[in-house]
């Protein structure tokens, strides 16, 4: 018999990608999967055990070593730098990471405020830029603080850019790719070997 493994999901917009992915791998999961809102969903008939947590937390939960794996956006690994392995890039959920504002904007010269929910990642571009920025953290909804004067520009995600279109905003810099990962505790890596290179197998074959 295989041993349980957690496996720590995003909810939201990763996470219907998500389970696709892994039905696609072969995996069989309940049809109220994606509906359900319980937080733990186990499934007996593969020794999973699901934990639905925000997916800017799912790299914590696989640090801390109660997920030994999990599913997470680039620019929350980026963002987060955990401890954590990355074991495939699973080629869902595509996006970016970019720089933008309104167009004609007239930019504070000194030290312009950019308003992110990823401050570490934006902290790190504009010093890479060398570019002096007063860095304000949201927790979403970023578009807004250009437009109310909070900010001179964000860094945000860009899927289909409808948002800053929709808002009369513009991109300005690409910043970096963004995927779903896999991500594995180093400690399960090492002791749940068996079952961990069995998911990344089927998966790598799906993708292909
Ligand atoms: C994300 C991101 C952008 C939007 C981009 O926000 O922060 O706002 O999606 O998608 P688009 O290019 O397809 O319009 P999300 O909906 O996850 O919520 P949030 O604003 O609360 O972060």
């Amino acid at each position: 018999m295989t041993e349980q493994l957690t496996i720590a999901m995003p909810k939201g917009r990763i996470f219907r990608e998500a389970a696709n992915l892994l039905r696609r791998a072969g995996y069989r999961l309940p049809p109220e999967f994606e509906d359900s809102r319980k937080l733990i969903i186990e499934v007996e008939d593969e020794q999973f055990r699901f934990i639905l947590a925000k997916p800017m937390d799912v790299a914590t939960y696989v640090e801390h070593g109660v997920a030994d794996l999990g599913i997470a956006g680039k620019d929350v690994l980026l963002e987060e730098e955990r401890d954590v392995y990355e074991l495939l890039d699973l080629k869902i959920s595509s996006c970016y990471l970019a720089v933008a504002g309104l167009p004609d904007a007239k930019i504070n010269e000194v030290a312009p405020k950019v308003a992110t929910k990823y401050p570490n990642v934006a902290t790190a571009y504009f010093r890479e830029q060398g570019e002096q920025v007063e860095i304000i953290t949201l927790n979403g909804s970023i578009e807004l603080a250009p437009l109310v004067g909070l900010a001179d520009r964000i860094v945000d995600i860009v899927s289909t850019g409808r948002t800053l279109k929709e808002n009369g905003l513009v991109e300005m810099e690409h910043i970096a790719p963004v995927t779903s990962r896999l991500i594995v505790n180093p400690v399960s890596y090492r002791i749940k070997d068996a079952g961990i290179s069995g998911i990344v197998r089927a998966l790598t074959e799906v993708m292909d």
